[in-house]
């Protein structure tokens, strides 16, 4: 399996070049678009990971997964999907042209922005720092991951070049999708995508739900329903607009962030965390898909 790794790496960092680094947020084009980086944690407690595993990256969209089950354990699944819908957009992860003419009236889905901060807006606290420390603690726990922490300069980044998020949030306020404080739930929002992270816990969060929502000493912590609405939504929607492309490659539930970070997830076996900033045109990590394809093909390990 190491082999396997480094040889994966050497070969597909050569992908790299034909993406480029986010820049819209001006703090993620530091990035290197080189990098690539995989670590890998099975339940055998092996850990196996090659090239740039441990670069810091912020974690971005990923943290949608982790805010979406905070969300349920928060509200129920009932409350929390009558705000938001289960099903692909077909649009770009910033899009919003839906929500004004679907008839569905709320987001497709919690992986596109617009449904992200509607979750945002339902974590509980008494305001934007509680919500927001809470997110961070569950993260910790989820990850076993102490070390987790904001990283205050793509906060300051996100938030200030964040107008389409603002749009989108003050419009789902306007619809009554979003109850509470508008400008709380973005900043719970802006926050929870600038989370450091690197391969490492991103595998550790992929592992979690790996073992349906158990920690490594056996701890349940969320329930084997709400990993496996969170993994489905993965499949269907947490590659955005390429996410039927994405599970025939590599048929893993799987999210992306636009800071270069992939988790998939092997059902009872493994967690994945990739880090490849150069990204497609779509904000996914380029060469990290080409190189979770060709690992799942090696390893067999597709959920097709
Ligand atoms: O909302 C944004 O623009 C970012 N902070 C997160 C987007 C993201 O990671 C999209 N994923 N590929």
């Amino acid at each position: 399996m190491q082999k396997l790794l480094n040889d994966l790496i050497e070969k597909h960092r050569e992908i790299t070049k034909q993406g480029k680094v986010a820049s819209y947020i001006p703090e993620l084009e530091k990035a290197n678009s080189e990098d690539l980086g995989i670590y890998v944690l099975d339940n055998d407690g092996n850990e196996y990971f090659a090239g740039d595993y441990n670069v810091k990256f912020t974690v971005q969209s990923i943290s949608k997964v982790v805010a979406l089950m905070l969300a349920i354990l928060d509200n129920g699944e009932e409350y929390v999907f009558s705000k938001v819908g289960m099903d692909p957009s077909g649009d770009p992860f910033n899009s919003f042209r839906k929500l004004e003419t679907s008839s569905r009236r709320k987001p497709y889905n919690p992986m596109i922005n617009a449904g992200a901060i509607v979750v945002s807006s339902m974590i509980k606290g008494e305001d934007a720092k509680h919500k927001f420390n809470r997110l961070l603690e569950f993260f910790k726990k989820i990850t076993e991951d102490t070390s987790l922490e904001l990283n205050p300069k793509v906060y300051l980044s996100e938030s200030e070049t964040g107008n389409k998020n603002r749009a989108m949030g003050y419009y789902l306020k306007a619809e009554g999708i979003i109850s509470g404080n508008v400008e709380d739930a973005l900043e719970v929002y802006f926050k929870q995508c600038s989370i450091d992270v690197t391969a490492k816990t991103i595998a550790k969060l992929g592992l979690f739900l790996a073992n349906e929502g158990r920690l490594s000493n056996g701890e349940q912590v969320v329930s084997e329903r709400v990993t496996r609405i969170v993994k489905t939504l993965m499949v269907t929607c947490g590659m955005y607009d390429n996410s039927g492309e994405f599970a025939v490659r590599v048929g893993l539930p799987s999210k992306s962030g636009v800071g270069g970070g992939i988790v998939s997830v092997v059902p009872h076996k493994m967690g994945i965390g990739i880090y490849s900033p150069s990204l497609d045109q779509k904000g996914n990590p380029i060469a990290g898909i080409s190189l979770l394809e060709e690992l799942c093909s090696e390893l067999k390990c597709r959920i097709f």
